[in-house]
């Protein structure tokens, strides 16, 4: 009777890979991410960000800036600032911004966003950006790391050691806390009545939940992976807010099952994608939009009738998208605003069992590193 004891599996906690786990440990990271920046009364608490009602006025323009996964929730958190805190917001790859003699002064605020806190473009970019004044604000995983050493102020993501390269819950973390400064921003700013404030932060707490649910009901999406995990190609459409989740999909079923995969908005259909529809490609289409989902399901038609598989994500009760896909995958009735939290789970679990259909190494896919610290 010999016990071997395998400390890698033990880390695993039960799971087969260290992204699965990474997967199901999102509603806990989202919880502990907002509930350690609330106060007694529910409030956002960001007490040691020390940016006044006066200072925020002062700021005209908010870069967010990172990389990969990072730089995607990014795009979302410009949609959540300009939307709340009506500031002109802009996101950029770092490695982009930090040669492009991008316009900064003492009025711009900073934003950089980064699991690890060590990429090397990321760090850059913040010292460009202070060097010529830029009020800096971090918001990174890992508790002294350069980039939170280096930021005036650091606002922490409590995802937890991510382990897996591919990042999924430092993505769900970092929309939390973007959401989280776009709403006290607003607030400050009165740009947003304290009911609203209140109802969002609240909504912002049922995510976690319904993000369980999603986890908890993902057998279906195995089934679609069987389906499309042979293919050559996957696009990936979506309008607004959808778009930045639809580059966030894309990425993730690139980056470990190495099908070609690539995200378009889908009102640019027409000026080129369209072309590229070959009988049986399968087009993950997202439209959790409301003023956006009529226009999706035409753009789904459009592809379908090029012989395109359609796999369609949706929010719960909007049936008829039924019509125009081949596959729907529904999430939790949520706020359009907030849908990303939940929307990335599904495109997350569906690269995942591809991936692992194809036998790769999920984990440590090919060619990519956790942390890019050179150039
Ligand atoms: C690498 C990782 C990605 C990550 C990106 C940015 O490419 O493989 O998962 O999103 O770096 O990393 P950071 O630590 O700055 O968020």
């Amino acid at each position: 009777y010999n016990v071997k004891w395998d400390i890698e599996a033990a880390s695993k906690g039960g799971f087969d890979h260290f992204m699965i786990k990474e997967i199901n440990e999102q509603p806990n990271g989202i919880k502990e991410t907002l509930n350690r920046r609330l106060d007694e009364n529910g409030d956002i608490k960001l007490d040691d960000i020390k940016l006044t009602k006066a200072e925020l006025d002062n700021i005209n323009k908010v870069y967010i800036v990172a990389c990969g996964t990072a730089y995607y929730a990014g795009l979302v958190g410009k949609h959540a600032i300009e939307k709340f805190a009506k500031i002109p917001v802009e996101t950029d790859i770092a490695s982009e911004f930090r040669y492009r003699d991008a316009f900064v002064d003492e009025n711009t605020l900073l934003i950089v966003v980064s699991q690890s806190g060590e990429t090397a473009d990321t760090l850059a970019a913040l010292k460009e950006a202070k060097s010529k004044g830029a009020r800096i604000l971090a918001i990174t995983n890992v508790v002294g790391s350069s980039v939170s050493r280096e930021a005036d102020d650091v606002f922490y993501t409590w995802a937890g050691p991510e382990i897996a390269v591919a990042s999924t819950k430092a993505y769900t973390t970092q929309l939390v806390s973007l959401y989280m400064i776009a709403l006290d921003f607003a607030i400050k700013k009165g740009t947003i009545t304290k009911e609203q404030y209140k109802t969002m932060i609240s909504k912002l707490g049922e995510t976690s939940d319904k993000v369980q649910e999603i986890i908890d009901n993902s057998d279906d999406i195995e089934k679609i992976a069987e389906e499309i995990k042979d293919s050559k190609d996957a696009f990936y459409l979506g309008r607004g807010l959808d778009y930045c989740l639809a580059m966030e999909g894309a990425l993730k079923l690139k980056e470990i099952s190495y099908i070609h995969a690539e995200a378009f908005p889908a009102g640019e259909l027409k000026h080129g994608p369209i072309a590229l529809i070959e009988e049986g490609t399968p087009v993950i289409s997202i439209a959790t939009q409301d003023v956006l989902f009529e226009k999706m399901v035409s753009n789904m038609k459009e592809v379908k009738a090029r012989g395109a598989y359609v796999i369609a994500l949706a929010k719960e009760g909007n049936k008829e998208v039924e019509k125009a896909a081949d596959r729907v995958i529904y999430i939790p009735e949520v706020d359009d605003v907030l849908s990303s939290i939940l929307t990335v789970v599904p495109l997350q679990i569906l690269s995942y069992h591809v991936a692992t259909k194809r036998g790769c190494d999920v984990d440590k896919p090919r060619n990519l590193a956790k942390s890019v610290t050179v150039e």
